[in-house]
């Protein structure tokens, strides 16, 4: 399909399924929260649970958490449902168009694994489909039962299982796009599979004057739950395609592992603060982690080429990026896939290649994710070679010499 076409359908799906995305997780936040804050003494009335006063936009609103009389039944009633649904139907074909519809360049990466894409295709869609099968199974077994430590351990394990397996097949960026992917989708089954059932049945039993089945709705505040939980780390995995210093690193599986701790940790301590019993201890597991990941995309850690040895000759530098790198990074590009130099960055002059020196190093020499899946075949002697160039202060012949 034209890459115009393209672009602009994956504009509209990304700009919708942000919105819808904030809704959803708006209301989420919104709603966790409410029911921590309700006042639940001192009640006006035997039919209210629980009651809160509000200040937003110039009024005051007064809401009730409330029993429904047996056979009465107020409309309308807002559900809050089609957020969810809203975000998983912009998400999932914004997954087709950036990650299986380019040729694999974003979803494989040779030096990582030799998956074919249509492979790559396969097992990412088969990802998302048994990761809620078997999270499914896991929460209605008897593992689940009382409060739950055992599902908890094994959903913890099956999570980190993921983030290394997906790591060691797909590109750094494919990976922590499943794995944001998978959780999504976990949370969009849990609304539309487990909790709106169970809100169908209040109203059914609210309409028929029956109590409603106790099962069905401990299991959606369960859900509800872990989707709360899971919130953090999925935004992460969102927007991580502009950091490649994470989904990039040789050790990034732990790098986002560390990153779900910090997520996770931080809806945690939000939780406990909002029911009055701060858990402000997880702070520290959280600073640890993220130290830990801080740590680890350092150069201390990363490492690099030295300056030592000859003088690198700009010459040599141009004639590697003119071989690996312009067929993409050019005002006139000749790669099949990108028509237009990627992030607005070309190599045609001196001064060019000069200016993005930093992140040069960053993703050739440190991360060594650029070229693109190595699509350019950059050898290791070339990445030496403009680490010891860079390393040197860039210099480029006649340029920097006027500075
Ligand atoms: C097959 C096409 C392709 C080739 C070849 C290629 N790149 Fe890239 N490059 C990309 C794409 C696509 C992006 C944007 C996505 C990303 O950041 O991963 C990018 C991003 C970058 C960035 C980050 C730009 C920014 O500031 O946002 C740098 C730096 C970079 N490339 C350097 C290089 C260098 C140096 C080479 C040659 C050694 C090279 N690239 C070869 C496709 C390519």
């Amino acid at each position: 399909m034209d890459t115009l076409i393209l672009d602009w359908l994956g504009i509209g799906l990304r700009w919708t399924h942000l919105i819808a995305g904030i809704g959803w997780i708006g209301t989420s936040l919104y709603f966790m929260w409410l029911d921590a804050a309700l006042i639940r003494s001192n009640l006006p009335r035997p039919d209210v649970e629980g009651y809160a006063w509000l200040l937003h936009s110039g009024g005051f609103y007064l809401v009730e958490r409330r029993k429904l009389p047996p056979g009465q039944l107020p409309s309308p009633i807002h559900w809050f449902k089609w957020e969810a649904a809203m975000t998983f139907l912009t998400g999932f074909p914004l997954l087709i168009l950036v990650y299986y519809m380019t040729g694999g360049v974003y979803l494989v990466d040779p030096a990582v694994s030799s998956i074919t894409p249509g492979w790559a295709v396969g097992a990412g869609i088969a990802l998302l489909v048994v990761a809620w099968i078997v999270y499914d199974l896991l929460w209605t077994s008897p593992l689940a039962r009382g409060r739950g430590r055992a599902a908890i351990v094994a959903s913890w394990g099956l999570l980190f299982a993921v983030v290394y397996t997906l790591s060691r097949v797909l590109s750094g960026r494919a990976a922590f796009i499943h794995v944001g992917a998978m959780l999504g989708t976990i949370m969009v089954a849990n609304v539309w599979m487990r909790i709106i059932p169970a809100q169908h049945d209040l109203i059914a039993a609210a309409a028929a004057g029956r109590t409603p089945d106790g099962t069905l709705s401990t299991r959606a505040k369960q859900r509800s739950t872990h989707n709360s939980y899971v919130t953090f780390p999925v935004i992460f995995t969102m927007f991580s395609n502009h950091y490649p210093l994470t989904y990039g690193h040789p050790l990034n599986w732990l790098v986002l592992s560390l990153l779900i701790v910090v997520g996770v940790a931080a809806r945690q301590i939000m939780l406990a603060r909002d029911r009055g019993k701060p858990a402000d201890w997880w702070l520290l597991p959280a600073a640890a982690a993220l130290a830990v990941a801080v740590y680890l995309t350092s150069p201390a850690w990363l490492g690099g080429a030295t300056g030592s040895g000859d003088r690198v000759a700009f010459t040599a530098v141009r004639s590697v990026i003119e071989r690996r790198c312009v067929s993409c990074h050019s005002r006139t590009p000749t790669d099949a896939v990108f028509r237009s130099a990627p992030n607005g960055v070309t190599f045609d002059a001196p001064e060019s290649i000069r200016a993005h020196a930093e992140t040069i190093r960053t993703r050739v020499v440190l991360l060594r994710n650029m070229p693109l899946g190595n699509k350019t075949g950059m050898t290791d002697e070339e990445r030496t070679l403009l680490g010891r160039w860079l390393a040197q202060g860039a210099p480029v012949d006649g340029i920097a010499d006027r500075r």
